[in-house]
């Protein structure tokens, strides 16, 4: 990140100030060459700020070669009190001017550029880059809005450029999960029919972004899933899990979509199921997933028929006769205890197997029920 780099250059300027105290280190750098970028990276928060000038001293002091330092110490020593004054103002002048930029102050950057029209494609994704990475903290993402930041990047998703689309609805969904206040603010902009249409996109990559935002913005808001239905959204899901030509990460991306959906149900057991679940061509098409030779795939789609089976809604006939989940419940129970066999998948068909043998209790509760 940007920052980082300001940052380390902010160092190598600071020391080489002090080095310049003494003729003969004055052009070598007194911080550790040795250390990988990694280990230069600053402690604390993840986006690489310092709470203060004296934790970013602190850290830099721990960061670099003792002997060095103590040389320059000694020479420090050497200098009179008026030169060693001077020095300390100067490094204190350097620090203020390449001061380490506030997350509000980097927003407001990459969104004045997200609004220059001359902006070039690749300061674009730089900054759209920059956002993702900030919105990820849940102040961030609600100063957005506040700072004209969800209209610039909503607007980017009609730019010209599919990677760009790709990247404002990354950055929309990141923002939007497990945060009502922004899933609402994205919600009244209007902007959930629009990823809707992103998800049928020709480019893989806008698909999945998009079908990852309206998953993040669907997810445990009902007035956000209202609108996914009243906007066919339950018809958009059948056509990815029926579709086997469709790309597979936006299927399984669908079908952890349905499962949320249904979740939202069980857990609110007040509101109405909408009549999407109980839709026998849907079900049949969740049930048809676990045939896919994509074991990933099954797994997540055998987790949805757990949750389907659970909604009062839906019926076992249903299942039984015109999805045949019987059948498909057998054909994996064999596949999993081939898989177990070896060494390298068994824990994870058993695991697998697990979650069968739950769907097949639920299942099997239900038909009796019924
Ligand atoms: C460094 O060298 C310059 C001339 O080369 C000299 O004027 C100055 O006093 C020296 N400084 C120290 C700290 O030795
Ligand atoms: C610089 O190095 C020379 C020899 O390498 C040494 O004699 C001299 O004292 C050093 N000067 C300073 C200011 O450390
Ligand atoms: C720093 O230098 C002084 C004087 O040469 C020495 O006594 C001291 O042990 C040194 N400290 C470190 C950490 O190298
Ligand atoms: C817009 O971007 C161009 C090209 O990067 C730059 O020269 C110009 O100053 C920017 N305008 C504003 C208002 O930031
Ligand atoms: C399946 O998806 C492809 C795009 O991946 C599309 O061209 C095709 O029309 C779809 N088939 C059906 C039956 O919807």
């Amino acid at each position: 990140m940007e920052r980082r780099i300001l940052f380390l250059g902010l160092i190598l300027f600071t020391a080489a100030a002090i080095a310049e105290t003494d003729n003969n280190t004055s052009r070598q750098p007194l911080w550790s060459t040795a250390a990988e970028e990694s280990d230069l990276l600053p402690p604390g928060d993840s986006d690489g700020g310092f709470s203060s000038m004296d934790s970013m001293l602190h850290w830099a002091i721990s960061h670099s070669d003792p002997e060095k330092l103590n040389e320059s110490a000694q020479a420090q020593e050497r200098l009179s009190p008026s030169e060693l004054l001077k020095r300390q103002l100067e490094i204190k002048e350097i620090m203020e001017k390449t001061k380490v930029l506030s997350d509000a102050e980097l927003m407001k950057i990459s969104i004045s550029d997200l609004n220059n029209v001359s902006t070039s494609l690749e300061d674009r994704y730089r900054a759209l880059h920059e956002l993702l990475e900030l919105v990820e903290l849940l102040d961030n993402a609600n100063d957005l809005n506040k700072l004209g930041g969800l209209s610039a990047v909503t607007q980017e998703l009609n730019h010209y450029d599919s990677g760009i689309r790709a990247f404002a609805a990354w950055v929309l969904g990141k923002a939007s999960q497990n945060n009502p206040t922004f899933q609402q603010q994205v919600l009244e902009l209007g902007v959930l029919s629009r990823l809707m249409i992103m998800v049928k996109s020709d480019s893989i990559e806008e698909g999945i972004k998009a079908l990852y935002a309206v998953s993040a913005l669907t997810r445990n808001n009902l007035a956000s899933q209202e609108l996914f239905y009243a906007e066919a959204g339950g018809l958009m899901l059948q056509d990815i899990l029926r579709n086997a030509t469709i790309d597979i990460k936006l299927r399984r991306k669908a079908v952890l979509l349905l499962t949320d959906l249904a979740e939202y149900q069980l857990e609110n057991v007040d509101k109405d199921e909408p009549p999407f679940f109980s839709d026998q061509d849907l079900l049949k098409s969740v049930v048809d997933l676990t045939a896919s030779t994509d074991l990933d795939l099954q797994e997540k789609a055998l987790v949805a028929i757990k949750s389907l089976l659970q909604l009062r809604t839906t019926e076992a006939r249903v299942f039984r006769d015109f999805c045949a989940l019987g059948d498909a419940l057998n054909r994996m129970k064999q596949l999993l205890h081939d898989l177990m066999a070896d060494d390298d998948q068994r824990d994870y068909a058993m695991d697998v197997e697990d979650v069968r043998i739950e769907v097949e209790h639920i299942f099997h509760k239900k038909l009796v029920k019924q």
